[in-house]
């Protein structure tokens, strides 16, 4: 049969039934129904599903062969209908029953939902969660919940009233540490840096070459530096410079400010630091960068205070890091200071931070490079002669400079002036120095 009515569906197809309307003059004098048909249409517009729906009407009404293969086509099509429509049904179920699953799901969950702490795992079905008010509970783990991740310690999801965990907080990484990822490389380059050319080769060669070329270490046969620390005084370029290496690597660049790393609870600093070098391990290779390091990593001495305390526990757990019970390869480290006899002996020990980058005051060759950087994109008049200012016997730091031609380009602009002159540049020496020596905060109090 299954070979017949294919056959008969090929040769009694719609042709068929032309065949029928031309050829059998019989079959023609039923057909007077063809004149309704036109009415037949309104019909059909009023009744467009049920139309649909209605067997046609098989034409030869006598029994005879051509009317059974009409049926049979009929039926072939209805049976092709059917296992359609059941098709239909089996695949759509899925996406509906997906959805109402989870809207089950989330109706178990409840809303809103607490977030907690996993503290162990008891059997396959409960746990021990604390949440941040305090106490901790015996509570049972949903079924929907992807019992493989869960492990102590992890953040999880739980039901507001029975507390039992609905959930995984899957992304744990702390906002904070998202946040000192430097996404845009700074627009200071190694080529705005005046002097300090013994400095950039230093932390290139820590910091750098490293990251790009372990193997030159290993064929030497030495560790590389875990990092280096850039000290001096204030406005000597130490940021300016970890800014360029940001600005040229092609590694992660995480910067952080020491202040950063000292949080409002107990617990959360060291958490933090912990944090973001794991962070630094899963994006290797990277360079951590912590300016400001005094902040966390003053001497350990008798703290009374518990705030000071916990700033301890944060630059205990630095030292951790750096020394790696997990050994760190790929993070490189670079601290920034400008009070080093400040710092925790233990922090600059050799294995630590090995490298300590001196950044001194420029000398006249330094300040004569610095000026030019800074006067670069100014108009300067004809009678400018920076000469004296470099070769001046006050005591420049490169921010100074720095000072000094802005402030002279916005006495220029006070008067309306499109050109700077020495007279200019002269005043804001003099009233940068000035500020310098007394300090602002005097000033104030004049
Ligand atoms: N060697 C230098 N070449 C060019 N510009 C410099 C140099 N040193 C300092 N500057 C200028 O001084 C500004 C301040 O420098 P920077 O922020 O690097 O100081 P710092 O050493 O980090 O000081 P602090 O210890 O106070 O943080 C820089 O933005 C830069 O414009
Ligand atoms: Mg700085």
């Amino acid at each position: 049969m299954g070979q017949g009515t294919p056959g008969g569906l090929n040769r009694q197809g719609l042709p068929g039934d032309r065949k029928g309307d031309g050829s059998n003059k019989k079959e023609k004098k039923f057909e007077p129904a063809a004149p309704p048909a036109r009415v037949g249409r309104k019909q059909r517009k009023q009744k467009g599903p049920e139309a649909a729906a209605r067997l046609p009407t098989v034409t030869p009404l006598s029994k005879c062969k051509l009317r059974l293969l009409k049926l049979e086509r009929i039926k072939d099509y209805l049976l092709m209908e059917e296992e359609f429509v059941a098709n239909q049904e089996r695949l759509k179920p899925q996406e509906e029953k997906a959805e109402e699953d989870r809207s089950k799901v989330d109706d178990l969950r409840g809303s809103p939902m607490s977030v907690g702490n996993l503290e162990e795992l008891i059997d396959e079905n409960h746990a021990i969660v604390s949440s941040s008010v305090g106490p901790e509970y015996y509570v049972g783990i949903l079924s929907f919940v992807d019992k493989d991740q869960l492990e102590p310690g992890c953040a999880i999801l739980m039901h507001n009233k029975v507390l039992s965990v609905v959930g995984l907080l899957q992304d744990e990484v702390d906002p904070m540490v998202s946040v000192m990822k430097v996404e845009k490389a700074p627009l200071e380059s190694y080529a705005d840096i005046g002097g300090l050319d013994a400095q950039i080769q230093e932390i290139k060669e820590a910091v750098e070459l490293p990251l790009t070329h372990p193997e030159l270490y290993e064929d030497i046969g030495i560790k590389p530096p875990k990092g280096v620390i850039l000290y001096g005084e204030p406005g000597t370029g130490k940021t300016l410079l970890a800014k360029a290496v940001a600005n040229s690597t092609s590694a992660t660049f995480l910067r952080v400010v020491g202040s950063e790393l000292i949080q409002k609870y107990l617990g959360d600093g060291p958490k933090l630091v912990r944090e973001l070098f794991r962070v630094a391990d899963d994006l290797s290779p990277s360079i951590v960068f912590i300016d400001e390091i005094d902040a966390v990593g003053t001497k350990r001495y008798d703290a009374h205070s518990g705030g000071e305390r916990e700033i301890q526990r944060t630059m205990l757990e630095l030292l951790n890091q750096l020394d790696g019970f997990d050994s760190r390869g790929d993070v490189k480290v670079i601290l920034a200071t400008n009070r080093i006899e400040s710092l925790d002996p233990a922090l600059l020990r050799p294995g630590r931070i090995d490298r300590k980058i001196e950044f001194p005051l420029p000398d006249i060759k330094t300040r004569r490079r610095i000026f030019q950087i800074h006067t670069l994109r100014m108009t300067l008049a004809d009678d400018v002669n920076l000469e004296e200012f470099v070769m001046t016997k006050d005591e420049f730091s490169g921010a100074d400079i720095k000072a000094i031609c802005t402030e002279a380009g916005l006495l220029a602009l006070r008067e309306r002036r499109m050109k700077v002159t020495h007279a200019d540049f002269k005043k804001a020496k003099e009233k940068v120095m000035f500020k310098k020596k007394e300090g602002v905060p005097e000033g104030l109090y004049m």
